[in-house]
């Protein structure tokens, strides 16, 4: 289990039991909150093996969606399976240079495309649709194919994409309305790529469904609600604006990205905010640990820890100096351990506070957990903080503007 450790000189201040309350009561009682309730949704479960069983043939797995639609699912597949990212493509972004590079060589008869918008409206979105659509019939493809190619994951009853789907054939996956991008990896969302790839998906929503017992079970969420608490005390009493999520894994390198978006669309608001910083180690070490040891005391960390891999290397060889001799007997896996141990050690006589997670090794299950740590841990942040982490009106306030200066400049 997902092993969680404060390393702090300020010590947290009991918050009221009934802040405690009202987020289990969101969590689990909320109809308008759904995530926490994902790891139970066989229908969501069903909905992406099906589609798993049509288009598990397909070459490549074209994914498009941007924010919320694409963090979650790029992390899964980093995280998992890196040696199978050169089957996905990922469109998540408009740069027209970017684009070209990612669409270059593919075949559109051996691609499933797999559209992700919980608006079913996203401008850049829509814009990659249009594109690849339009690659698909320049590769002399038409109307008829798209039901062999197209996937949309949408919003069960709104937006264009859910439209478009019913009239064109085409299969609709569902992102559940009470359900928001960010909160979303554990729906289609992130199902369907992950089966595709070979995800033990039933042991990433275990693993999801294990960490929730650990959130809400009084004898077992101590360490979850002080960390909660520390937050918030360092928050309130000690300039402590920013988080630095550090996993030690490259591997994590776009959980950090998920946990960034996570983190800064929810608690951003209102004037407050924890503004988060990605990072992973032992890369970072070389760089912003600098920083993070010795700039300002206003961060707090969060140090992943992964103590097993699944492959490891001598470090054993045929030179002689200093340097070369004191790793002879090491393994890669055992300087990692020695990198992460010696930042926590600096870290701790900088004072600087620290949450240690520590996971056994890199799976579906440990993934989940992580997942789910986070979530519900960002809910947490929002009840502590009175805000409501579910919404993004400053997000939606750009789409708003940028569909204005469309309309305005309409050609
Ligand atoms: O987390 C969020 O809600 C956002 O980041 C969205 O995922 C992002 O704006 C994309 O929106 P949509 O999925 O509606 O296309």
């Amino acid at each position: 289990m997902l092993n969680l450790k404060l390393h702090s000189t300020v010590k947290p201040k009991e918050n009221s039991s009934a802040d405690f309350e009202a987020f289990v009561h969101t969590l689990t009682k909320n109809p308008e909150i759904g995530f926490f309730g994902l790891p139970n949704r066989t229908d969501l479960l069903e909905q992406s093996l099906a589609a798993y069983e049509k288009f598990k043939d397909k070459k490549t797995f074209i994914h498009i969606g941007i924010g919320g639609s694409a963090l979650g699912p790029e992390m899964l597949l980093r995280a998992l399976v890196p040696e199978k990212m050169n089957q996905f493509v990922f469109l998540n972004n408009i740069d027209p240079d970017d684009t070209k590079a990612r669409l270059q060589n593919i075949q559109m008869k051996d691609a499933v495309v797999f559209v992700v918008s919980k608006s079913g409206t996203t401008a850049e979105t829509v814009a990659s649709m249009a594109i690849v659509l339009n690659l698909f019939h320049e590769q002399g493809l038409t109307e008829k194919d798209y039901t062999n190619h197209f996937v949309f994951c949408t919003d069960p009853v709104h937006g264009d994409f859910r439209k478009l789907g019913a009239e064109k054939n085409i299969t609709c996956l569902d992102v559940p309305s009470n359900i928001g991008g960010r909160f979303s990896v554990l729906t289609p969302v992130g199902l369907f790529p992950a089966l595709y790839a070979g995800i033990n998906i039933k042991e990433l929503l275990q693993g999801a469904a294990d960490y929730q017992e650990s959130v809400v079970n009084p004898a077992k969420n101590k360490d979850f609600i002080n960390l909660g608490n520390l937050i918030l005390e360092l928050h309130n009493n000690h300039h402590v604006h920013q988080t630095v999520m550090m996993p030690y894994s490259s591997l994590l390198k776009e959980f950090s990205a998920w946990f960034v978006q996570l983190w800064a669309e929810s608690l951003g608001k209102n004037g407050k905010g924890l503004t988060p910083i990605p990072a992973y180690g032992a890369t970072d070490q070389h760089s912003q640990m600098q920083l993070f040891m010795e700039g300002p005391n206003d961060k707090m960390m969060f140090l992943i820890e992964v103590e097993n891999f699944k492959t490891d290397y001598p470090l054993n060889n045929s030179f002689d100096a200093s340097s070369f001799n004191l790793l002879r007997k090491f393994t890669l896996s055992e300087l990692f351990k020695a990198e992460f141990s010696g930042s926590l050690k600096a870290l701790q006589e900088n004072n600087r506070p620290i949450a240690q997670l520590s996971i056994k090794e890199l799976t579906a299950h440990t993934l989940g957990q992580l997942i789910i740590f986070s979530e519900s841990l960002t809910v947490y942040m929002g009840e502590l903080m009175k805000l409501d982490p579910f919404n993004q009106p400053g997000v939606e306030a750009g789409k708003k503007y940028a569909k204005e200066w469309l309309k305005t400049h309409r050609k």
